[in-house]
């Protein structure tokens, strides 16, 4: 091992944060930063994910890979960190990546490794081996250099290789990589053992449509479909659908593996809220196709909340399927089994500010459903919670608008930046459905059984913990909350 992984375990291990400082079913890092989900993987019947990690301060620095797995994707155990910046090709980062158990039972880890010399950055694709706690950087590192780029490819932009294997045994990684155009293409490359690479092609290309260079891909079968996801950078707006800088995009279609020809049907946001980014999905053996996220942005990560020792979290792990040509996605279902005491409620009619007795707290599973209760209808309704005389965060629905908004501009956050975002839902005669998972700092909103996600940090003291509805109409709800523990 070398001194700057041995440096970095043990600081993490001597500077590890108590539980009660970190979010109650959300992974955080140990200590210090996190950002990107890496390596999502099923290895020896557990569940692990690697994450972006920079353990000595709550600001991105030189990228380490920490470590963690979980069985139930809520109950994390942390484990040493696996990888620092410690070699000629990943002295300035071991950036995002994926991984995979091999057919002889190791861990196969693939990340980009940066590397600035003379001022020239370039990033290149590197393999690690490993048992589940340690691994070793492969000595024939870079496995994919920058002259495997096609023609006009950046060599300074070309990262984050997310590894499978398809039924026939073949292993393919996708990269993202900025094109001539200076936009955002995704590679594809193919390997018999995942140790030998070749570039196979271009999947798909931005051409400057969806934003710029396209971070963290990812590609895979969904329901009948296949989906390309990507994180893009310096998005534009584009309608409500998606909004500008650090985005996120999934794209819907169909694709030949024989000519590798992907077509695109449809183009969606991932998730509506404002802290969102990189995701990566795992298939798991019972079939299900699980995504996680980093709830945060690029765009207000140096918007630190005070006192925190810790930065960055995981999204809750969801389900994703693909329905009337969407992607939905859910919370796990395993997220049941921490539900504790329910309060529930029927037929309420909400006719301005309304709390019910019961229902509040900062760490739950909270599902409504609103109607209009007459003829008249309404123009909004709005859910309040980590809510006190000082604070408030709120969902608010638009019915005649067909859509939400979301605004956590009162909830404590320090700086004065994007608070709040709108997004489209579909209408459906003023009703509602919405799922809010409440975990301390955090609100994952999922609307309609999961047509939409919109995620969000929010700040405020954990004793801003009433939830109250409101309305201009009068709307007939029903509640369920559960405790979670
Ligand atoms: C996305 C990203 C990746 C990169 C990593 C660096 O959030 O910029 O493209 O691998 O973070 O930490």
């Amino acid at each position: 091992m070398t001194e700057l992984l041995r440096r970095a375990r043990e600081f993490e291990a001597e500077r590890r944060l108590p539980d009660a400082e970190r979010p109650a079913y959300h992974l955080t890092p140990p200590v210090g930063w996190m950002n990107d989900p890496n390596g999502f993987s099923v290895y020896k019947g557990e569940y692990h994910l690697f994450f972006q990690y920079h353990p000595y301060s709550v600001d991105w620095g030189p990228m380490h890979w920490g470590h963690a797995k979980t069985k139930d994707f809520l109950h994390w155990e942390y484990l040493p960190a696996v990888m620092a910046p410690d070699k000629d090709y990943d002295k300035d980062g071991c950036f995002s990546g994926g991984a995979i158990e091999l057919p002889d039972g190791r861990h196969l880890l693939i990340y980009t490794g940066v590397s600035v010399n003379d001022g020239r950055m370039t990033q290149t694709q590197n393999l690690a081996v490993g048992d589940g706690i340690d691994y070793e950087k492969l000595p024939e590192n870079p496995i994919v250099k920058t002259s495997d780029i096609p023609e006009g490819g950046s060599v300074r932009d070309f990262r984050d290789p997310k590894l499978w294997r398809d039924p026939d045994g073949t292993y393919y990684i996708v990269v993202g990589n900025r094109a001539a155009d200076d936009s955002g293409q995704i590679l594809l490359y193919r390997s018999p053992d995942a140790f030998h690479w070749e570039y196979v092609g271009v999947v798909d290309s931005c051409r400057n449509e969806y934003g710029k260079m396209w971070e963290c891909p990812d590609f895979f079968p969904l329901d009948g479909k296949h989906v390309l996801m990507a994180s893009p950078m310096e998005m534009p707006r584009i309608g409500l659908e998606f909004h500008p800088g650090y985005s996120t995009l999934c794209l819907i279609g169909d694709y030949r593996r024989e000519t590798n020809e992907f077509r695109r049907e449809r183009a969606q946001a991932t998730d509506y809220g404002l802290d969102f980014y990189a995701s990566q999905t795992l298939l798991i053996p019972d079939g299900r196709r699980i995504m996680v996220a980093w709830m945060q942005n690029w765009a207000t990560a140096r918007c630190k909340p005070i006192g925190k020792r810790y930065f960055g979290s995981m999204t809750i792990p969801r389900e994703l399927q693909i329905r009337d040509g969407r992607l939905i996605q859910n919370p796990v279902r395993e997220l049941e089994s921490l539900r504790g005491e329910k309060t529930e409620y029927g037929d309420e009619l909400i006719s301005g500010e309304t709390v019910l007795p019961g229902i509040r707290g900062r760490v739950l599973d909270l599902t409504i459903r609103v109607r209009p209760a007459d003829a008249d209808g309404y123009r909004w309704f709005q859910l309040n919670f980590a809510q006190n005389e000082q604070y408030v965060t709120f969902v608010r629905y638009l019915p005649g608008e067909s859509k939400i908004r979301v605004d956590r501009s009162r909830c404590d956050f320090p700086y004065d930046v994007i608070h709040s975002r709108e997004f489209p839902v579909r209408e459906r005669g003023g009703e509602l459905k919405l799922r809010v998972l409440l975990d301390r700092d955090s609100a994952e909103l999922f609307v309609n059984d999961g047509e939409q996600a919109a995620s969000l940090l929010l700040y405020a003291p954990q004793d801003a913990d009433a939830i109250s509805f409101d309305s201009d109409g009068r709307v007939l709800l029903d509640a369920v909350k559960y405790d979670l523990s």
